[in-house]
């Protein structure tokens, strides 16, 4: 038998026939948390800047549908919107905004009255909007709502590593828990990775991710692992305001420091 092209084989993916060969296209990574607040957007933008400065062609997916904000964090006005291309009136591509260091982003549609109607219908095209851009791209990071509605849950269980953010606070930990839970009883063997992020220091987040650990092994009979921690960092909320990602106005900050840590461990894990 020939071998298929690229598109044979996404094709054949979407359609369900044919599992996709992975080496191929880009790898889907999700951020997602139990409670809101806890740093999600910041971090998952900042990866993917991380990520692109090591020269690897990464697209960020805004699948926030509640309330979107990649777009405000960038102070960047997105021409098209999905509700554009389910009329038809665009490509994929065209949803595809050029962002900076390299990154490319696709928008989502927050406060969209149609979309906010037609969610499933919206959420499953876009969906298919980055299964079709897979083969484009090294890595999809695709940050999500907040919480345990199939509303996200639908977006992290269609990547094929999960990052779920806590903070040390209980709430976001007991909030944290009930997510990996929930993902374990909807994913066949998801790959969970835990960031604790407004640590006040490395040894805290150790010891919340030990926490976290303990809890899911003595109650799901699973592990999760430790991604990495993020100090409370002052110049954070300072960037949000500015609209620029603190990687790039404030590249020698601790925060920028250990999302440098984790990219560089995503890509090791992934060549090895
Ligand atoms: N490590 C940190 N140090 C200091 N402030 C931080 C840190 N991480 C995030 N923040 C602040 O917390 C706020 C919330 O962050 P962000 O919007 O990224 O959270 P989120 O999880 O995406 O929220 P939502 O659930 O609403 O989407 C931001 O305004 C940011 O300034
Ligand atoms: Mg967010």
């Amino acid at each position: 038998m020939k071998n298929n092209t690229q598109s044979q084989q996404l094709k054949q993916y979407i359609d369900g026939d044919k599992p996709l060969k992975k080496n191929k296209f880009a790898k889907l990574i999700a951020i997602t948390s139990g409670k809101g607040g806890v740093g999600k957007t910041n971090f998952i933008l900042n990866l993917a800047i991380a990520m692109s400065i090591r020269g690897k062609k990464v697209l960020l997916i805004d699948a926030d549908m509640n309330l979107s904000n990649i777009d405000v964090l960038l102070g960047i006005y997105p021409q098209y919107t999905l509700s554009n291309l389910m009329d038809d009136l665009i490509t994929v591509e065209q949803l595809v905004v050029e962002g900076p260091r390299g990154i490319s982003i696709m928008p989502a549609s927050s406060g969209d009255l149609m979309v906010m109607k037609n969610i499933k219908e919206y959420q499953q095209a876009l969906i298919n909007a980055y299964t079709e851009l897979r083969k484009d791209y090294d890595y999809i990071l695709i940050d999500t709502g907040a919480g345990i509605s199939d509303l996200s849950i639908d977006f992290v269980l269609s990547a094929d590593k999960i990052l779920v953010i806590t903070t040390p606070e209980p709430t976001a930990i007991t909030d944290a828990y009930a997510m990996i839970k929930v993902l374990y009883y909807r994913a066949k063997s998801p790959d969970i990775n835990l960031v604790i992020n407004l640590a006040q220091t490395e040894e805290e987040g150790k010891t919340i991710y030990n926490k976290i650990n303990l809890i899911v092994q003595h109650f799901l009979n699973k592990t999760v692992a430790h991604a990495g921690t993020i100090p409370l960092d002052k110049s954070i909320p300072e960037a949000v305001k500015e609209q620029v990602p603190f990687i790039i106005k404030r590249p020698r900050s601790v925060a920028s420091a250990s999302i440098h840590n984790i990219a560089v461990s995503i890509l090791k894990e992934d060549k090895e």
